[in-house]
């Protein structure tokens, strides 16, 4: 797809487009995808249900668009790398070819668990490959993931598997991050005792240990691939067929399901993968999220591999062995673009510059942040000793919810402010209000909504329709007739985005 914005003037005659007619721009970017079947229109919503719909009746495979389409231009180029948390153990690569390879076998196995279009299977693994495998897996059969961070509780886990029903665990023996080792197996075994619904659970062995394993109920991965075929024809999917689920934890309340889908899920995390990150041919990309979160999802996974990007993977963490460990990984892999949180920043600049200064980072293009407004200090800081002053910074304003970026610098077109996550990407109508739903004056503070809808946004909440509407579209801001997405914010004369931090303890949303 070519949809790159280089320069201020492009970025505002797209913007201005996008906002006047939101179908044609999305058409724009969704035809550059391979579709089974074309959809009919572009989309229909109402805020009133609220429903959205995007890419109407079209049929389509994710996995299709992020593996099979890459065959034969770049089937041999690098799809995934993997750094262990050891840095003296091997890397691990995967071309696109052996990653295809690995997904289809992987889906062969969870069919012939009798996993089918439509199961829930939560996904509790430590960052390997087999993990990205794993997700990539269900999207090809239809199943519906729904990946646990490897951090969480037994106790989150069976929460999870219960509201989402899940038919299926895929766990690991263990986990290494740092210099901290957990049985996830004996969690997962913990968590059980208190879900029927789970049938099935897969084991991938990743620290040689042999825990017990439930008779009729649990399978080593290796033993469910075995004999496999590495051909496996991608579930014909519709638009609107349920990707994933992830849960996200709403500051009061039960975690919320967030559900996103095939078709508009996938345009809008590959148009801003490409944007935001400019993303090259032969550039190596990385974003040190942990799966477990929307971010890798969207950018570990997803949006790097639909735009046939080099994308690594971290088991580890940024201290272990010592604080200078993702600027030695840089410097390993050449890295091109790195993206992560202002808190691993923060965190790293307490142990001093001398770690940075110690790796090669020439290789550095582009710096990204995402999760929560980035001090002054902090992006100084990575500005100066990380980007050596030449990287640009996009910090990325999105949620779980969006599935994608929503308010970001396009490098090169829209000049920073650091702090700032600067203006709307093209597509995205973002406001801020007050509770009658007028737009404030620059300058003061007030709710930021999204107007219209866009492709990657939430479709529901998993079997739970009204606290979707009453969580996110509420009576009491703008009648209803807007997104709101939980965070006070305000623009300056420039029309820049601020954001200024969560509303939930001001308005009762979830
Ligand atoms: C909330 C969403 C998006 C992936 C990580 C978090 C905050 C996110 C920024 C940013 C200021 C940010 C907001 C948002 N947030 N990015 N660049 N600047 N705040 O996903 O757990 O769904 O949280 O994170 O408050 O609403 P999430």
């Amino acid at each position: 797809m070519n949809l790159r914005i280089r320069t201020f003037e492009e970025y505002k005659e797209s913007y201005r487009r996008s906002i006047e007619d939101p179908d044609k721009f999305w058409d724009g970017i969704a035809k550059t995808f391979y579709w089974r079947a074309p959809y009919e229109k572009v989309s229909e919503w109402n805020f009133d249900e609220p429903k959205f719909r995007y890419f109407i009746n079209g049929k389509l495979n994710i996995t299709e668009n992020a593996l099979d389409r890459h065959l034969s231009e770049r089937g041999d180029q690098t799809a995934l790398l993997w750094e262990p948390n050891e840095p003296t153990d091997d890397t691990v690569s995967f071309t696109y070819r052996q990653l295809y390879k690995k997904v289809c076998q992987f889906s062969n196995a969870l069919k012939a668990q009798g996993i089918t279009k439509g199961d829930r299977i939560v996904i509790y693994m430590p960052m390997v490959p087999e993990l990205a495998i794993a997700v990539l897996a269900c999207a090809r059969i239809g199943a519906i993931h729904s990946v646990v961070f490897a951090g969480f509780s037994a106790m989150a886990v069976a929460d999870r598997v219960n509201d989402a029903q899940a038919k299926m665990v895929l766990t690991s023996d263990g986990t290494n991050r740092g210099s901290k080792h957990v049985s996830l197996k004996s969690l997962v075994d913990k968590a059980l005792i208190s879900c029927p619904s789970v049938e099935k659970v897969i084991v991938y062995q990743c620290m040689g240990s042999e825990p017990d394993m439930k008779e009729g109920r649990d399978i080593w991965w290796h033993d469910a691939i075995k004999g496999k075929s590495e051909e496996c024809p991608a579930e014909i999917m519709d638009s609107e067929d349920m990707l994933f689920i992830l849960y996200t934890s709403g500051s009061t309340g039960k975690p919320k399901g967030v559900v996103h889908t095939h078709g508009g899920y996938m345009v809008y995390t590959a148009y801003t993968f490409q944007n935001v990150f400019q993303y090259e041919p032969g550039d190596i990309y990385w974003c040190t999220a942990d799966i477990g979160w929307i971010t890798g999802h969207s950018y570990i996974v997803y949006g790097p591999l639909l735009s046939g990007a080099t994308t690594l993977m971290f088991e580890g963490i940024p201290t272990y062995p010592d604080a200078g460990r993702f600027w030695q990984i840089c410097e390993k892999h050449k890295v091109n673009q790195f993206y992560t949180a202002p808190t691993a920043i923060r965190s790293l600049m307490g142990y001093g510059k001398e770690f940075v200064l110690s790796s090669n980072l020439e290789s550095l293009k582009l710096l990204g942040t995402v999760g929560e407004p980035i001090n002054e200090e902090a992006w100084e800081w990575y500005y100066k000793n990380v980007g050596k002053e030449k990287c640009p910074i996009v910090d990325t304003w999105w949620q779980t919810e969006t599935g994608s970026h929503m308010i970001a610098p396009l490098p090169g077109a829209v000049a920073l402010k650091p702090g700032s996550c600067t203006l709307p990407l093209p597509g995205i109508f973002a406001a801020i209000v007050d509770e009658a739903g007028h737009d404030v004056d620059n300058g003061k503070g007030g709710f930021l909504v999204i107007k219209k809808p866009f492709p990657s946004q939430i479709r529901t909440l998993w079997k739970d329709p009204e606290r979707f509407k009453k969580a996110y579209f509420p009576e009491d801001i703008g009648n209803g007739n807007y997104y709101l997405a939980g965070d006070s914010a305000l623009r300056d004369e420039d029309g820049y985005f601020w954001i200024m931090g969560r509303i939930d303890d001001v308005v009762n949303i979830s």
